[in-house]
């Protein structure tokens, strides 16, 4: 059962996840960072990227694949997960030959993930994962249903999905979801679930109410052994202690 670290505010989780990120590295210096956008983990990364920028060792052999994408949207979209990842710490950082991403706007979606999940059977797994909460229990774009896929595939975008705030002002409405699996998910060595704010405080309650279903993709992290939780005082409903 993860037993959640609750923090005071969406700050203090920043700070803690990005010294998650740079124990990992300094434990792991090629280590494959599988990394989520999404408004929740982006200023640790910003951390991240200071860090590294005084400290440029730490991220000089890690690899960063980026957990999922919208489908229809480009690189250079300002809308797309790639783009904020580029943005907060490829670019920063010159990892664009060590940067692995999902093409939104590939012409068959479905090659574009066998060719994402080829690069992760050879270079895998993932040593370690920050991965948000969907309000609907998503982890990436695997979206609450009977049965979850294990590697990189194509997914149906739920409306939750589809509601998010980082394609409200995208000039194409995304057609899909391309994402990492389940499997490739809980696989990774370590994972780091990040929760802040007042809409994820009925998704944590569930989440930590230890029901494992694939209703609620994110429960299956509940069977991983190395998986850390940081929540803030509102996700948790309580302060923090
Ligand atoms: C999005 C993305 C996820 C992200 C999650 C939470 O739909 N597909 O990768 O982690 O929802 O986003 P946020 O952190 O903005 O709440």
């Amino acid at each position: 059962m993860i037993q959640p670290i609750v923090l005071t505010d969406h700050e203090a989780v920043s700070q803690r996840a990005a010294d998650w990120l740079v124990e990992r590295l300094h434990a792991r210096p090629s280590s494959l960072l599988c990394l989520a956008t999404g408004a929740t983990p982006m200023r640790a990364y910003a951390l991240l990227a200071e860090r590294a920028a005084s400290d440029p060792r730490l991220t000089s052999q890690c690899r960063v694949l980026n957990l999922d994408e919208w489908g229809g949207l480009g690189a250079h979209d300002p809308a797309s997960c790639a783009r904020h990842l580029r943005a907060a710490l490829v670019e920063p950082l010159g990892l664009t030959d060590r940067f692995i991403a999902f093409d939104g706007l590939a012409a068959d979606p479905a090659a574009e993930c066998a060719r994402i999940a080829a690069w992760l059977q050879q270079h895998g797994p993932i040593d370690a994962c920050v991965l948000g909460l969907g309000i609907n229990g998503h982890l990436g774009f695997n979206e609450p249903a009977a049965a979850l896929q294990p590697h990189a595939h194509v997914a149906a975008l739920s409306e939750s999905s589809l509601a998010h705030a980082m394609i409200q002002g995208a000039a194409r409405r995304p057609t899909a979801g391309l994402t990492l699996g389940m499997a490739d998910l809980t696989h990774a060595r370590e994972v780091l679930l990040m929760v802040t704010g007042p809409t994820k405080q009925g998704p944590l309650a569930r989440l930590l109410g230890g029901q494992i279903s694939t209703d609620f993709p994110a429960s299956l992290l509940q069977l991983h052994p190395a998986a850390t939780l940081l929540c803030d005082a509102t996700a948790n409903g309580r302060p923090a202690t």
